[in-house]
């Protein structure tokens, strides 16, 4: 099974992932990826240098297409869950600017996963769970970026959690709940 999670930062999506794969002796990845595409993405999310959106949206995709090939590879042998995957470019992207018909051609050969996960939370308990904050951490645009979130729930089909006023504990138990639910 490909389990995605999606969400804006704070809204406790790495923590869950980790969680599950680790229950579930899945392999865990995230996005963007470890490659030497991800590595050029965080330099410009640190906000260092700055290039246009489109472009970030065609790195983004790049990062994809290469840590796709890994996440076959993997599923060869077990269970991946992801950590952000196509969605995270479709909301994100779409909000600063990019049409959304353009991040749904470059991400074309994205594989769809089995089930996503979007964790929703409060804009302001989001802000106050982030750490380091990247050229997207602002209220009004994650404010957006969740409204986005919400509408490709439905085209999507998304397991839509609300993790605001829930312990790690009892939204880990939700998912899985979830999970023994669905047959595979
Ligand atoms: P992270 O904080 O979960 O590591 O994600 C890094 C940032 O990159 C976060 O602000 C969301 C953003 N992002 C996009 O804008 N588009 C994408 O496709 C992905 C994977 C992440």
């Amino acid at each position: 099974m490909f389990i995605v999670f999606e969400g804006i930062d704070g809204s406790g999506k790495t923590t869950q992932s980790k969680l599950l794969a680790k229950k579930m002796d899945a392999f865990w990845t995230y996005e963007p990826s470890n490659s030497l595409v991800g590595k050029i993405i965080r330099e410009i999310l640190s906000g260092k240098t700055e290039v246009d959106n489109k472009t970030l949206a065609l790195l983004f995709a790049a990062d994809r297409i290469e840590h796709t090939k890994l996440i076959k590879e993997e599923l060869k042998k077990r269970d991946v869950v992801c950590d952000r995957y196509l969605y995270s470019s479709i909301a994100y992207q779409s909000v600063a600017g990019v049409d959304e018909n353009f991040i749904k051609s470059i991400n074309r050969y994205a594989l769809k996963p089995d089930i996503v996960f979007l964790l929703i939370v409060d804009i302001e308990t989001a802000l106050k769970r982030v750490k380091t904050k990247d050229i997207f951490e602002k209220k009004d645009f994650l404010k957006k970026v969740q409204d986005k979130y919400l509408e490709l729930a439905e085209e999507y089909n998304f397991i839509v959690i609300d993790t605001t006023k829930k312990s790690v504990e009892e939204v880990h138990n939700e998912i899985i709940g979830y999970l023994k639910n669905i047959p595979h």
